[in-house]
């Protein structure tokens, strides 16, 4: 017997040497160590012993399972250590490459040109007002004095949600919507997002962007717009740069006109951008028609206003020589990139 277990000493730490992992160094215990393990195996013969014998093989067995059981877990340490000491080396970190810096986003050019002209009018002592897209068609066209089948209607082809409710064609409804619940003094500008069922082209989108104002009080006259339009314009364009009103047409305005700008690229000489004239049309204009005033509940004896009315795609397309609407829709990363 006592042969039987210097073998399985033996053997074992033999063994043991070889063992390169985990899964292997636990295998090795069970077989040696275990239940059914060997030398549990060769105690169970220790009943056919001598009875003398009995109590020096047993501390000799004990001996060496505490032994076996030392060495296993210096080599189970030994292992683990190596196993992590593997792991980190495939780990690492080289905290001194550069890192990747997040792309950083911009303004779009619209957001950029309406910041800059609502800061322009503020300065004037304008407030801000706004409105929602979804109006009421009494505030988008009856209150403006664009009754039904007034051919007015037509030129603005609009997106019906039901026969009341519409996708606002104009900001002129925001005009309403103030003067309803603010009377006199009121000196607003209204920006925001409208709607028209228009096809798709370099000039047409079915959004676009426009730019409300409205001044009402006592004594505004023709002379306070062209005052207040004259300094927008040279703000924006330059201060070389002229207003020219043209009489013209708006249900809502009466006298109405349309303003144009001494064109900026070739200072009134005539180019492709003014289309030869030396002009450009930026927007629409007039005094505040009476019946306008009344509909909200303001006195057209006592109370005078102006308005006007422009696009704000045009005025950007204007100012960095973009020649098609569609780019500022289309958010094409590499045309926002430029601004
Ligand atoms: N609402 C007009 C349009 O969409 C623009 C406009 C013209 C607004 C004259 C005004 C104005 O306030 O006075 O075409």
């Amino acid at each position: 017997m006592r042969e039987k277990l210097e073998q399985i000493r033996a053997k074992a730490m033999e063994a043991m040497e070889g063992l390169h992992d985990l899964t292997q160094l636990e295998e090795f215990r069970v077989k040696t160590l275990g239940k059914k393990g060997e030398l549990t195996l060769v105690l169970r013969e220790m009943g056919s012993l001598p009875a003398e014998e009995r109590p020096v093989m047993g501390q000799l067995a004990n001996e060496i399972r505490s032994t076996l059981e030392r060495e296993l877990s210096r080599k189970t340490a030994e292992l683990k250590e190596a196993e992590l000491e593997k792991r980190l080396e495939s780990e690492t970190i080289d905290v001194t490459i550069p890192g990747k810096r997040p792309a950083l986003g911009g303004l779009h050019p619209l957001t950029i040109v309406l910041n800059e002209l609502e800061e322009i009018f503020l300065g004037m002592g304008f407030d801000v007002a706004e409105g929602p897209e979804v109006e009421y068609d009494l505030y988008n066209f009856e209150y403006l004095n664009i009754p039904q089948n007034h051919p007015a209607r037509d030129v603005q082809d609009t997106f019906y949600i039901n026969d009341n409710i519409l996708l606002r064609t104009h900001t002129s409804p925001v005009q309403i919507r103030t003067m309803l619940k603010q009377k006199p003094p009121v000196k607003i500008i209204c920006p925001g997002r409208v709607y028209r069922s228009d096809a798709v082209d370099a000039t047409h989108s079915p959004i676009f962007h426009q730019i409300e104002g409205l001044v009402v009080d006592k004594n505004i006259t023709m002379g306070d717009l062209k005052g207040v339009l004259d300094v927008f314009a040279k703000q924006v364009f330059g201060s070389e740069t002229r207003t020219r009103f043209r009489p013209h047409h708006f249900p809502f305005t009466e006298p109405s006109a349309e303003v144009d700008v001494s064109c900026a690229i070739c200072h009134g000489e005539g180019c492709r951008v003014c289309s030869h004239t030396g002009w450009i049309e930026i927007l629409g204009a007039g005094m505040v028609h009476p019946k306008v005033l009344r509909y909200c509940g303001i006195d057209p004896e006592v109370y005078s206003g102006f308005a006007f009315g422009m696009g704000l795609d045009r005025i950007t397309n204007l100012k960095y020589g973009i020649d098609d609407i569609r780019l500022l829709f289309e958010n094409d990363i590499r045309f926002l990139k430029q601004f």
